[in-house]
C-alpha cells in the first residue's frame, strides 16, 4: 500500500521503517529540512537500538522528503505521528497537528484515503482532525470532500529503547474508526504483523511462541482511551509498587522480593513492578496529566490516576531527603549522578528524573557531577543552564564524590569496578535509584548502601 507519514520523531519514524521493511511503499515528511536531509544520508536522529539496520533493509521502499506535495496526493493511508508537547498549562499542544491535518487537506487528490491518528491526541481529536481535513480540501479544490476521507486511531504502545520489537511483535494492534472501510484499509495494512507472515530480520528475532497478534477493532473515541487507559494504568503499577515500597523500607520489607511476589500472580504480572526513582519520560507524565484534565472537562476526578503522579513527584525528593539524611549538611558536598537519560538505551532526557535531581540538588549547594553512555552529548545541548560537571567516565564522577546515586539503570554501572569506585570517592555512599545494584558486592567493599523504596 502507498503510506505517507507526517512526522519523524519516534513514533513516525519507527513506523515508517516498520511498514516499508514489510514491503508498503512509505513516504515520510517532515518540515525540518536538516533532519530530512539526515535521513535522506541515512543518518539517524535518535538513539534506538536496530533502527539503523531495519532503515537499511527498508530503504527499497522508503523515501524521506519535506512537501506534502510529494507525498500525500496519491497516498492510500496518511499517518499523523508528529509531535503533541505539553504547553506551558500542561495540556497538549495541537499546533503540529492542526497543521498536518491542514496539509492533508490541501494536497491530496484522490478518491480515499484514511488520515491516521498515530500521535497521543486528546480524546475527541479524531472528529477534529477530520473537520480539518475536510474543510482544507474543501477550500483549496473548491469541491465536497463527501465520502473521500476517514479518519482513524492507531494508538503505539512502542517503549523506546525498543520501539522495533514492540512494533513488529505487539501485544495486539487497537486500530478505531467510526467507518468499516477504513478499518478495513487498516487491516489489510497490519495484516503481515497480525499474521507474523514476514520473515524476521536477523538482529530482531521472533519471539518463541508468538502466533497471530490480536486486533482490537473498534470506534474511535475508544482507540483514543485505550491509549491513556494504558499509559496511566502502567503509571499507576509502578507508583504503587513504589508506595509500597515506602512501607517495605519501614517494616524491613525486601521490595523486589514482594514485588516478584505479588508479580507471580497472574492476575497482576511481573512487568512494570520495579521499584525506584519513578517514571520519566515524554508519555507517562503527559498522558496521566491529559486524563485528568479530560475527566475534569466532564467534572469528573480521577482520584486513582492524580496519587500515582502524586506518589511519582515524590519519589525524586525522597533522593535528596535521603541523601540529606546521610550526609546531613548538602551544601558543598559533590554528588555524582550515574545516568541522566529517563530510561537505559535511549538518549531521551524529556522528564528525566536526573535532570529534576540535579536542579535539586544545585539548589541545596551541591556540586553535582553527572555522566550518561549516550545522553551526555545531547543533555550538554539541551541543558546548559544546569552547571553541573560533566563527566566521560562513571570513574571521574566518582572521583572526590560524597555520594554517588544510580539515577538510570544502564548495564554498564551494574559492571563496573565498584571496588575501584570506592577508592576513588571521599565517602562511600551510593544511593540505588533503580534497585538495580548488586547490594552485597557494594557492602563487601565498604558502601553504605541505599534503596530508594524498600
Ligand atoms: C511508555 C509505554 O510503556 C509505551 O507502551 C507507550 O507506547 C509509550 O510510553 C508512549 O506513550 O509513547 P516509554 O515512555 O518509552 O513507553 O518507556 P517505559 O519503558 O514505559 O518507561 C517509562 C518510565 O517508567 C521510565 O522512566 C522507566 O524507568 C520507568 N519504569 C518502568 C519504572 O520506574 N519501573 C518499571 O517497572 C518500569
Amino acid at each position: 500500500m502507498r503510506v505517507s507519514i507526517i512526522g519523524t520523531g519516534y513514533v513516525g519514524l519507527t513506523t515508517g521503517a516498520c511498514l516499508a521493511f514489510l514491503g508498503h511503499q512509505v513516504t515520510c515528511v517532515d518540515s525540518d529540512q536538516k533532519k530530512i536531509a539526515s535521513l535522506q544520508a541515512g543518518k539517524i536522529p535518535i538513539y534506538e537500538p536496530h533502527l539503523t539496520e531495519l532503515l537499511v533493509e527498508a530503504k527499497p521502499n522508503l523515501q524521506f522528503c519535506c512537501d506534502y506535495g510529494s507525498a500525500v496526493p496519491d497516498a492510500e493511508v496518511v499517518f499523523i505521528a508528529v509531535g503533541t508537547p505539553p504547553s506551558s498549562d500542561g495540556s497538549p499542544d495541537l499546533q503540529y497537528l492542526s497543521a498536518a491535518a491542514k496539509g492533508i487537506g490541501e494536497h491530496y487528490t484522490g478518491d480515499y484515503v484514511v488520515v491516521v491518528n498515530k500521535s497521543t491526541v486528546p480524546i475527541g481529536s479524531g472528529n477534529w482532525v477530520g473537520s480539518l481535513v475536510r474543510e482544507s480540501y474543501e477550500q483549496r479544490s473548491g469541491r465536497k470532500a463527501e465520502h473521500r476521507f476517514s479518519v482513524a486511531s492507531n494508538p503505539e504502545f512502542l517503549r523506546e529503547g525498543t520501539a522495533l520489537h514492540d512494533s513488529l511483535y505487539p501485544d495486539r494492534v487497537v486500530i478505531g474508526a467510526d467507518e468499516v472501510r477504513a478499518l478495513e484499509v487498516l487491516y489489510t495494512l497490519y495484516r503481515p504483523i497480525l499474521d507474523q507472515t514476514f520473515a524476521a530480520p536477523p538482529f530482531l528475532p521472533r519471539p518463541e511462541g508468538l502466533g497471530a497478534v490480536p486486533l482490537i477493532s473498534t470506534e474511535l473515541a475508544s482507540a483514543e482511551l485505550i491509549k491513556y487507559a494504558a499509559n496511566a494504568f502502567l503509571a499507576l503499577k509502578i507508583s504503587y509498587i513504589n508506595e509500597i515500597g515506602q512501607l517495605a523500607e519501614k517494616v524491613g520489607a525486601d521490595i523486589q522480593h514482594v514485588a516478584k511476589g505479588i508479580g507471580l500472580d497472574a492476575r497482576i504480572g511481573t512487568r512494570f513492578l520495579q521499584s525506584g526513582i519513578g517514571w520519566g519520560g515524554s508519555c507517562f507524565g503527559k498522558d496521566t496529566s491529559a486524563l485528568v484534565a479530560t475527566a475534569a472537562e466532564y467534572n469528573l476526578t480521577m482520584p486513582i490516576v492524580s496519587a500515582a503522579r502524586e506518589i511519582n513527584r515524590r519519589q525524586r525528593e525522597r533522593v535528596v531527603d535521603k541523601l540529606l539524611g546521610e550526609l546531613k549538611i548538602l551544601k558543598g558536598r559533590t554528588v555524582g549522578l550515574l545516568g541522566l537519560a529517563f530510561k537505559p538505551n535511549t538518549d531521551d532526557l524529556r522528564e528525566a528524573p536526573a535532570i529534576d535531581i540535579a536542579r535539586r540538588l544545585l539548589e541545596r549547594g551541591c556540586k553535582v557531577k553527572v555522566h550518561d553512555p549516550v545522553a551526555l552529548h545531547r543533555f550538554q545541548e539541551q541543558h546548559r543552564d544546569l552547571a553541573v560537571v560533566c563527566c566521560t567516565t562513571p570513574e571521574e564522577v566518582a572521583d572526590d564524590a560524597d555520594a554517588l546515586v544510580l539515577v538510570t539503570e544502564w548495564q554498564q554501572y551494574r559492571e563496573l569496578d565498584w571496588e575501584a569506585m570506592a577508592g576513588r570517592m571521599r565517602s562511600r555512599i551510593v544511593l540505588d535509584g533503580r534497585n538495580a545494584l548488586d547490594r552485597a558486592r557494594l557492602l563487601r567493599f565498604g558502601f553504605r548502601y541505599l534503596g530508594i523504596a524498600g
